[in-house]
């Protein structure tokens, strides 16, 4: 007895310690927060509560209050708690060291950058990482970017951008991943886990922020900034999903949105930022607005003045100004004439310091500031490989007919023509501030590594002067020069690779787009090639869907490459020869035309779905409904085939789907196989189908494989109009198959 007693005693104690060490690290993080704020005075609380702009990269437009020296003023004070676009371990400790030890309280400070999609080695443009379906090679993506990143001093990255969006019109649709709530609820928790990784104190983890809340997206007319009104249903079903499941795993930061939603901007709404994010989700990170953001309440005509501004996004629930002076100007004025809770501030100020403590930052102010590290890590040999891996497998293989894909690798006389197929910038898409410019492998130097069996035409300039972040692109409209060169090569080549889209800064904020055709002369030049010779593989390079009907309908082979990075000659290359067999599926569907836009494949019914042999059903007179490509359109080299589709739904909490998927091709494949759910009656229209399932695997010729997926309330259940999420009873649709368009479907009942 008293052996088993001292066993059993040893393994309380033990366990205690463990559960005591594991809880003083929680514990010790909110009692150590509580001391520091208790010290903290009013004006050290608002500085907590302030974030500038580094010296060096703009991310938007410059006030004139920005001068460098009020802010090294402002740094000695306690008057900053965050800054962002700060390049490099050196600049960062610098800052760093005015703040530990020149300010009263030394509380070290967070230093942001956008670290969308890689930071020195660039991987594909989110899109098109999406496009890959593979959440091991996106969370792969920023765990890389993560440790380049932190490398050079950075601990807290503005990404993932996980607004879902319906229109190609709008220069964001790149920064995301697409137009799926489901599919992006998954990849933005694959980003942030990537990020965030296990232990945020590590050096080589960052925190990260679910942006832009909420709906920036919806922005009317695809246009930059442009009013939002989404209803309820939109709002809990489509916009807020990838938000709530990024808060579910762990995000740290949530950026506001610039946009007012139905009448308020996002930026001073307290259901947005305290009802819904804080409240309801329990969001216990903080919210940084985004820049300018907070003056701009006073734009969008929803305040008065600056102060008036601060008054409106405090209580509303943003927690940091980033680059409006707002806070700093007048917050503490209006806690000291009773306007604002200083309980408020409290609350803003324990989050954003809690995020500090567990970044480490408390521990070691340097931790992110190790030359060693720095040397070590930007451009680390290992990072190629996996950016090669991931634009190889974001490439989307739309069309190959008389299989002119592959090309075989003794093809001789190969013309390829087109400036993007030179060009080492573009491809590096937008949104890569601290990246170097002209690092991409480009499509000539991809092929080269297979012979230099090719020769290249320009064709004509995609743009005139250089291309940046900030400026508009300059589109060649008017120069032709090049194109009798180029017909005359492809008149005298057996086949013809054509490097054709947009450059890699025409998508990006600010980068809305009237017309989604192939910008400036490029259509020309593609039909003046194809009538002297139509055996064309078309190589896209762009940043959003584009409507490419003529393309579409007369061009046997067009790879949707979107701008895949660093390694985007490599991976291009690769799949022309069949080095990898193309396995990416659109994230967003391709329209026809841009009338159609905003065009997704979880639309509604309508009352009228179909035509009864008059003009009265929902139709246009000059377009069809149907896309170019459908959402989850992908082809192979080999060709899957689906049977057996079978629905057991005799557990209303578990229903079992299976199919057989088998490889009829003669190539070794990836498949991703989706499953489409429709309820068909519900309290709540609910659109006619919508991803709720996918798998993504490898099978080789004649392979096959027993595919099951168990649904459960979360994919059966919706939010109805008052935001509660729920179940109903009834019939259900599934459709399971290689899109959103083609599968096998069966009906069932849930009871
Ligand atoms: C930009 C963007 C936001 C970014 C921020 C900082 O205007 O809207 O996504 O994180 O400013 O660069």
């Amino acid at each position: 007895m008293i052996r088993n007693l001292t066993k059993t005693s040893l393994m309380l104690f033990f366990l205690s310690l463990l559960s005591t060490t594991h809880l003083s690290g929680q514990q010790d993080i909110p009692s150590r927060v509580e001391a520091l704020l208790n010290k903290m005075t009013l004006a050290e609380k608002v500085g907590q509560m302030n974030q500038y702009n580094g010296f060096w990269d703009v991310t938007g437009p410059v006030p004139k209050e920005g001068n460098s020296k009020m802010k090294y003023e402002h740094l000695k004070q306690g008057k900053v708690g965050a800054v962002l676009n700060v390049r490099g371990v050196e600049n960062v400790r610098k800052l760093q060291e005015i703040v530990v030890k020149e300010s009263r309280l030394g509380i070290p400070l967070i230093f942001g950058q956008d670290i969308i999609h890689g930071f020195k080695t660039l991987t594909p443009v989110p899109l098109a990482e999406t496009a890959s379906w593979d959440l091991e090679a996106i969370q792969r993506s920023a765990r890389n970017a993560a440790v380049q990143a932190s490398a050079a001093g950075i601990s807290w990255t503005f990404a993932p951008m996980v607004d879902i969006s319906r229109d190609a019109r709008w220069g964001r649709v790149m920064e995301g991943a697409g137009e799926d709530p489901y599919l992006g609820a998954l990849v933005g928790v694959a980003r942030i886990k990537g990020f965030q990784g296990d232990d945020l104190a590590a050096p080589n983890t960052i925190a990260s922020t679910a942006k832009h809340f909420a709906a920036y997206g919806f922005a009317e007319a695809g246009r930059e900034y442009n009013t939002v009104d989404v209803g309820t249903n939109t709002l809990h079903n489509i916009v807020f999903p990838p938000f709530k499941a990024a808060v579910e795993n762990n995000v740290k930061s949530v950026m506001n949105a610039f946009n007012i939603l139905n009448g308020v901007p996002a930026t001073g709404d307290a259901f947005l930022q305290r009802e819904m994010l804080k409240d309801r989700w329990g969001f216990k990170g903080f919210v940084i607005s985004d820049w300018g953001s907070i003056k701009e309440i006073a734009f969008h005509g929803h305040a008065k003045d600056l102060k008036h501004t601060a008054e409106l996004a405090a209580k509303a629930g943003s927690d940091m100004d980033m680059e409006s002076y707002a806070y700093i100007n007048h917050l503490e004025a209006l806690v000291k004439e009773g306007k604002v809770q200083e309980s408020l501030l409290d609350d803003a100020v324990r989050r954003i310091l809690t995020v500090k403590m567990e970044l480490g930052l408390f521990e070691d102010p340097y931790l992110y500031c190790n030359e060693e590290r720095e040397k070590r890590w930007l451009y680390a040999a290992e990072h190629d490989v996996a950016a090669l891996d991931m634009a190889k497998k974001s490439i989307v293989l739309l069309k190959n007919e008389k299989q002119l894909l592959p090309l075989a690798k003794t093809q001789q006389k190969i013309a390829v023509i087109g400036a993007l197929a030179n060009d080492k910038n573009s491809p590096l898409g937008s949104w890569r501030i601290g990246s170097d410019d002209n690092t991409a492998i480009s499509v000539i130097e991809g092929l080269t590594k297979y012979g230099k069996n090719f020769t290249y035409a320009k064709g004509a300039d995609l743009i005139t002067g250089k291309a940046n972040f900030i400026d508009e692109v300059k589109i060649n409209e008017t120069d032709r020069s090049g194109f009798a060169a180029a017909v005359e090569l492809a008149k005298n080549s057996s086949v013809v690779l054509m490097v054709l889209g947009e450059h890699g800064f025409q998508s990006g904020e600010g980068r809305s787009r009237t017309k989604l055709g192939l910008p400036g002369v490029q259509q020309e030049l593609l039909e003046a090639v194809h009538a002297v010779n139509p055996n064309i593989v078309l190589i896209l390079m762009n940043g959003r869907p584009l409507a490419i009907p003529w393309a579409a309908e007369n061009i046997p082979a067009i790879l949707e490459t979107w701008q895949l990075g660093t390694q985007s000659g490599n991976a291009i290359a690769n799949v022309l020869y069949g080095d990898y067999n193309p396995s990416g599926k659109l994230p967003m569907t391709f329209p026809r035309s841009v009338g159609q836009v905003p065009i997704y494949y979880n639309h509604y019914s309508t009352g009228r779905p179909v035509s009864e042999g008059n003009v009265f059903w929902s139709h246009y007179s000059d377009e069809a409904n149907t896309p170019l490509y459908p959402f989850g359109f992908g082809l192979s080299y080999t060709q899957f085939e689906y049977s057996d589709l079978s629905v057991d739904a005799s557990n209303p909490k578990a229903v079992k789907v299976m199919v057989t998927v088998t490889n009829v091709g003669s190539r070794t494949g990836e498949e991703v196989v989706q499953l489409y759910l429709q309820d068909k009656v519900a309290s709540v229209v609910r659109p006619v189908k919508e991803l709720k399932g996918f798998q993504k695997f490898s099978l080789s010729p004649k392979g096959t494989k027993r595919v099951s997926f168990t649904l459960t309330e979360k994919e059966l259940g919706f939010y109805n109009t008052k935001g509660k999420f729920i179940v109903e009873p009834g019939m259900f649709e599934v459709q399971v198959g290689t899109n959103s368009q083609e599968g096998l479907s069966k009906s069932f009942e849930l009871k």
